[in-house]
């Protein structure tokens, strides 16, 4: 079996990488660690560059044909992985999983309508719901002793007074890396359903699952889950590919489906480029291998990063994620002001994280480090935090 090496360190410098290029205009300094924008500083299995570079060495770049292998190969990973059966035709393509809500916000919602997300959550839902002008209803996940849970009760006094048109769900939810229960799901599907709520579930990081746990698509938990249902999901978090823009998008019900899914076709929102299907199509036939070798590393680094902070910085503790290569570190402890947490990390440690309160107000206290890089980097990074919380 061959062995993939996460623990090279790769300079993405000048290879037009956000995560570095946005430093400067982000941060004021170019020179901080990149430990933000949600990529991994891991080499992708080489299969996927042999395959994207035999069809640079063609000189045409035309208009692509879409072959139906993509298609299945999409299928196939869903029912493999996740024992999530889906049809070619209950399948899309969108180009990028944001623009996917930005496209069901303008379909089945209208100008001034409510949409209900619960933070703190990715924040790219707040702004796409606020750029087209909708407004934000926030059921607050609820922070208990046993971590993060959702609070259902609130969720239906929310739905039932504000009237939300949609809801948008994460799972597993950004920043915290919580996979939701089946049993908290129906209870969501109900209440959605009992109110006319379209619930688009952003299931990116659904293939990065630790620890051996199972991720369960929101619209396979129910037949109201099934009625109201749009899924988005991604080749780009799980193998790295995010520049390559090859997102997908799920919706069972046919009522629901049929006149989306023709808007997105007419407007050629759902026509894939060459690019997008030769990365994902090479990734989910010959990628999981190396996926489950880099989820293996990043609950090593997990590990790792735990005990390091608990030796050196007790105040400083995170949030076990059930998936994906985000950590919510809990800095509570540490008694700074918002303002005071980022000056820390950004001025004093030198690294680049994202800040907690830009997923939303519960966000204070908090910071999302992004653990997709070698150890070593890890692990100098938290050195750099230590002396900087030494010095306060
Ligand atoms: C929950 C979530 N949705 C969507 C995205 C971005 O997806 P895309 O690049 O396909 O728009 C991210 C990236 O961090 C994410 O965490």
């Amino acid at each position: 079996m061959k062995k993939y090496n996460f623990d090279q360190v790769i300079n993405r410098e000048s290879s037009g990488a956000l995560k570095c290029d946005a430093l400067q205009p982000l941060f004021g300094n170019s020179e901080l660690t990149p430990l933000w924008v949600a990529d991994l500083d891991f080499a992708v299995c080489p299969e996927i560059t042999e395959a994207l570079k035999a069809r640079v060495e063609h000189p045409i770049y035309g208009y692509a044909s879409t072959p139906d292998s993509y298609w299945q190969s999409i299928i196939n990973w869903l029912d493999r992985r996740h024992d999530f059966k889906v049809t070619r035709e209950e399948l899309t393509f969108v180009p990028g999983v944001v623009r996917g809500v930005a496209y069901a916000i303008n379909f089945f919602t209208q100008r001034g309508d409510k949409i209900l997300i619960q933070q703190p959550v990715y924040h790219p839902f707040k702004m796409v719901i606020e750029g087209n002008e909708r407004v934000v209803v926030n059921n607050p996940l609820r922070l208990t002793e046993n971590g993060y849970e959702m609070d259902l009760e609130n969720l239906r006094e929310v739905v039932e007074t504000e009237r939300p048109k949609m809801m948008i769900l994460c799972n597993p939810h950004n920043p915290i890396g919580i996979q939701w229960g089946a049993d908290v799901m129906r209870e969501v599907a109900k209440i959605c359903r009992e109110n006319g709520v379209v619930v688009v579930s952003d299931e990116i990081h659904g293939d990065l699952m630790l620890y051996g746990k199972p991720h369960i698509p929101f619209v396979e938990v129910s037949d109201d889950a099934k009625a109201i249902t749009v899924t988005l999901g991604a080749p780009s978090k799980t193998f790295n590919v995010p520049g390559l823009v090859s997102s997908w998008i799920i919706v069972k019900d046919e009522a629901l489906r049929t006149p989306f899914f023709h808007w997105l076709e007419v407007n050629e929102f759902s026509s894939p480029t060459m690019f997008a299907t030769i990365g994902a199509e090479v990734a989910y036939t010959h990628g999981e291998e190396w996926l489950n070798q880099m989820t293996s590393y990043i609950e090593e680094s997990i590990e790792v990063i735990d005990d390091y902070l608990k030796k050196n910085i007790p105040q400083i503790k995170i949030f076990r994620p059930q998936a994906s290569f985000l950590l919510w570190l809990d800095c509570r402890e540490l008694k700074l002001s918002q303002d005071e947490l980022v000056n820390l990390f950004v001025n004093k440690a030198n690294l680049a994280l994202n800040n907690g309160t830009m997923f939303g107000k519960e966000g204070e206290g908090f910071m999302r480090l992004n653990i997709g890089s070698p150890r070593s980097v890890i692990l100098k990074a938290l050195a750099q935090l230590a002396d900087a919380v030494k010095s306060l």
